[in-house]
């Protein structure tokens, strides 16, 4: 048992990536193994920023390899820049320290064509998209037509996958949004170039996982997106499309439920959300702007702005339930300070009860009203604190009550961007 999963506990961005790259001491493996470059996860060493998308949050530990995994849906065009990228600032992107597994789907041309003319073609519900053709990508992964990394190897393979693709995708692409189909040649030749280049990375990851772990070198599993944005346990239909829950660490890279060690639940000290779908605790008023000012809110992917509310307790503590949380790690602590006083949403008034879980039924988190309880803020800058003891009395009590109401140990805190900015609690 030496695997350790991080994953995100609400809509994503809660800072999955500062948290796995502080985390990576702890493991030889660092594997993705869900979602896509819809993703953007940000690091901060030493003041500089890298934002990957798709490449493990481990990579800049040089010493260390970092792999993707099946249940990935990967765009080779952003992968090779990420890659090359990478490598312009020194790190070693060599086949020796990252691989993709064959089994990984293939996002395509005609999944981001599809993406965006959905949402575009919807009158009213928009589910706002990152648009990188992530759900498209995986309904073919789903239909059994889709294109893998391992059908990078065989060229003959390769092109009868795409010329049937494409036959049945020109119908929807022409026939139904009205745009120009696509040459399955042109696909193909654009295609070549980049899949020479992937198939270099192409590895047995389910064997490499298994064998870190098996060797006790550790693997950790990161995860992308949010639990409330989970395919099946999420606010559908405004949710991702592949599971976001600490379960899926296993099958996604091809390894054993009972290998995982612990659960990191990555929470940000207050809520933010992109994209639509229900919001409780969102504010709309100044504190919202606050949290989004100081907090920086803008999207690492799209740009986009990001919605910010109170910490919801209740989404929390269902994150916390659907996980089998081992430890918290509450981010952007400092972005609360400066206020006066600060709300936690405890539980929901719905049809008339207090319910202190989501209610299942569709569409209902729009009907549930937030029952909040008021805590003191403090207005120190604790961005310089490193210790549990060295926080403000106000933001210790704070996080004891997040432990309370979530039913899980905070084991992280994180009080800044940077690596260094992080205070461990026994
Ligand atoms: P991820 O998708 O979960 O990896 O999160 P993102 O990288 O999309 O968004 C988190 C943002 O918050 C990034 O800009 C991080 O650099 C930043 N961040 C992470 N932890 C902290 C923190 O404790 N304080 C502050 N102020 N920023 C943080
Ligand atoms: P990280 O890993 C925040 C949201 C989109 C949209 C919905 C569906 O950085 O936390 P998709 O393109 O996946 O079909 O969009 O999911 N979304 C994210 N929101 N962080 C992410 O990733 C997200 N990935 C997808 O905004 O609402
Ligand atoms: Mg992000």
């Amino acid at each position: 048992m030496a695997g350790i999963v991080v994953h995100g506990a609400q809509w994503g961005d809660e800072g999955k990536g500062k948290i796995v790259d502080l985390l990576t001491e702890k493991a030889g493996i660092i594997v993705r193994f869900h979602g896509g470059n819809n993703a953007g996860h940000t690091l901060v060493v030493g003041g500089e920023k890298t934002v990957l998308h798709l490449i493990p949050s481990g990579i800049l530990h040089q010493s260390k390899r970092c792999v993707i995994g099946a249940g990935v849906v990967l765009d080779p065009e952003v992968f090779l820049q990420e890659v090359d990228k990478l490598a312009a600032k020194g790190v070693d992107m060599s086949p020796a320290r990252l691989a993709v597994s064959l089994r990984t789907h293939v996002i395509m041309p005609y999944h981001k064509m599809l993406d965006a003319a959905r949402e575009a073609a919807k009158a009213g519900a928009k589910i706002g998209t990152t648009g990188r053709g992530i759900g498209p990508c995986y309904e073919d992964k789903a239909s059994r037509v889709g294109i893998r990394a391992g059908d990078f190897l065989d060229e003959e393979l390769l092109a009868a996958k795409v010329a049937h693709a494409i036959k049945e995708k020109n119908a929807l692409l022409a026939g139904l949004y009205g745009l120009e189909p696509l040459d399955p040649a042109k696909v193909l030749a654009d295609l070549k170039p980049l899949a020479k280049r992937v198939a270099a990375y192409l590895a047995d990851v389910p064997g490499m996982v298994q064998q870190a772990l098996k060797s006790g070198e550790g693997v950790l599993f990161e995860g992308a997106q949010g639990t409330h944005l989970d395919i099946d346990h999420g606010t559908y239909p405004f949710v991702t499309s592949s599971s976001c829950l600490a379960s899926n660490a296993a099958a996604g890279s091809g390894c054993s439920p009972r290998d995982m060690a612990s659960v990191i639940s990555v929470v940000k000290a207050y809520t933010t959300r992109v994209g639509s779908g229900p919001f409780p605790t969102e504010l709309t008023c100044a504190h919202g702007d606050h949290l989004q000012s100081v907090g920086a809110e803008f999207g690492a992917t799209t740009g986009r702005k990001r919605r910010c509310g109170w910490l919801d307790a209740v989404l929390l503590r269902e994150a916390v339930r659907l996980n089998g949380t081992t430890g918290l790690a509450v981010t952007k602590l400092d972005v609360l300070g400066g206020l006066d006083k600060i709300k936690i949403c405890t539980g929901y008034l719905y049809e008339g009860e207090t319910i202190l879980y989501p209610p299942q039924r569709e569409g209902a988190l729009a009907h549930v009203e937030p029952i909040y309880e008021t805590m003191p803020g403090w207005k120190d800058d604790i961005t310089g604190c490193r210790t549990w003891e060295s926080l403000p009395e106000a933001a210790r009590k704070y996080l004891l009550r997040v432990e309370e109401l979530a039913g899980a140990p905070v084991s992280v805190i994180s009080v800044g961007p940077d690596r260094e900015q992080t205070i461990y609690k026994g």
